[in-house]
């Protein structure tokens, strides 16, 4: 409906709710920077998503937003998290991931490549979020339990008729009682998390290994006042499921429709072969050459391959779909009128006629970088 639309705008009323729901860009820029302060996530996001995220980032506005965004914003600026990363994917590539597709490679065997990077970005994930070694965690119940949770919460979501799923949840029966033994198992996860933090704090080891995103939060949260520690705990595990959320899927999502784009592509394909070895410093004798993984500043260096990843993600959004409620009238850039309550939702999914022409679309990124 909205490809066919001239604005990129339509209205979406049903008998519980109004709302706007858009794909133009400058009211994209409206909701996101403009009037930033007039869209909200309020109580439609914390009543569906109360139990999972807590007060994390992703469901709160006002002081426990910008509190946390600060924070954020800080760490992801600093060089030192960059470094972080970048040698904590170098490792995980070279000792894991590399060596398992070249294996399947000799072996000439079929894998799915979307559950081997989901593997790959949730372990990563975690040693940059927490500084854990999956191996060391009890992760496969902890990933069935996340990802059945955060698929119920979607359903919450689009539930046309939402006292249903509340009354599951009161009478604890069907999906909702699934949800709460999945919430269980995902605080479960989280202490467990914060007790390899809170050993570590005590141990030798410490300063060595707090360069971790939760030991960062940890460190610049700690002048803060809680109620108790059970307050402080509860804002650790709500940082905690946030990361998870933030990371996981995001980032593999984007992996796998990569790889795929790249395999329908051979010239965008060679085009990234070709950039990649000429920045690669000289071979080392010893290293193994499937091995081979790229330091930071040489990353910096790929401005082909940062243009046919960010080409891939405007075709294919991970995070293709956003809401917030309205907190006052409003006319948006291309005259569409918001009424105060109601919801503004922006999908950053293109249409099938942009990705129909997606490979051309790559290249006509310049080999050295930037568009042409
Ligand atoms: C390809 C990977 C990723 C994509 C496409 C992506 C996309 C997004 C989007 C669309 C938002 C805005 C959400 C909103 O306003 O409700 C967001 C926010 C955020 N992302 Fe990512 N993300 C990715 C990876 C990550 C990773 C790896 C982390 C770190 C663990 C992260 C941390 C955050 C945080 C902390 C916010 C909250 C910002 C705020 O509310 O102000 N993201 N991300």
């Amino acid at each position: 409906m909205l490809s066919q639309t001239p604005s990129s705008t339509v209205q979406v009323n049903s008998f519980f709710s109004h709302g706007i729901c858009t794909a133009n860009p400058i009211n994209v820029e409206h909701l996101l920077v403009t009037n930033f302060s007039n869209y909200v996530k309020g109580s439609r996001f914390l009543n569906v998503l109360y139990e999972l995220l807590g007060h994390g980032i992703f469901n709160v506005d006002g002081h426990l937003w910008t509190l946390q965004r600060k924070i954020a914003s800080h760490e992801f600026n600093t060089k030192s998290l960059k470094h972080f990363i970048s040698d904590i994917v170098k490792s995980e590539m070279a000792n894991t991931l590399l060596p398992n597709l070249s294996k399947a490679c000799d072996e000439n065997s079929v894998f799915d490549l979307e559950q081997v990077l989901g593997k790959f970005t949730f372990s990563t994930i975690c040693k940059v979020a927490f500084g854990i070694d999956l191996q060391t965690m009890p992760y496969l119940p902890f990933a069935k339990a996340f990802d059945d949770a955060v698929e119920n919460c979607f359903s919450r979501f689009l539930s046309p008729f939402p006292p249903i799923w509340k009354l599951k949840r009161l009478f604890n029966i069907g999906s909702e009682k699934r949800f709460k033994e999945d919430i269980k198992t995902i605080n479960e996860f989280a202490m467990e998390i914060m007790k390899s933090k809170q050993q570590e704090e005590n141990s030798s080891e410490r300063v060595a290994k707090n360069q971790d995103l939760l030991s960062r939060f940890m460190l610049l949260s700690s002048n803060l006042e809680f109620q108790d520690q059970e307050h402080k705990t509860k804002f650790l595990r709500d940082i905690i499921i946030s990361f998870v959320l933030a990371g996981k899927d995001t980032t593999s999502t984007a992996l796998t429709w990569f790889f795929w784009l790249v395999a329908g592509n051979p010239r965008c394909a060679h085009l990234i072969y070709q950039e990649l070895s000429e920045v690669a410093s000289p071979p080392d004798a010893e290293a193994v050459p499937e091995a081979r993984t790229f330091s930071y500043d040489e990353l910096k260096k790929l401005h082909y391959l940062h243009a046919a990843l960010s080409e891939s993600m405007r075709l294919f959004p991970p995070v293709a779909i956003n809401s917030r409620l309205t907190i006052d009238n409003d006319v948006l850039p291309d005259g569409t009128r918001v009424g105060k309550g109601g919801s503004l939702t922006i999908l950053l999914m293109q249409w099938v006629g942009w990705r129909e022409c997606g490979a051309r679309i790559v290249e006509r990124s310049s080999p050295r970088g930037g568009w042409i």
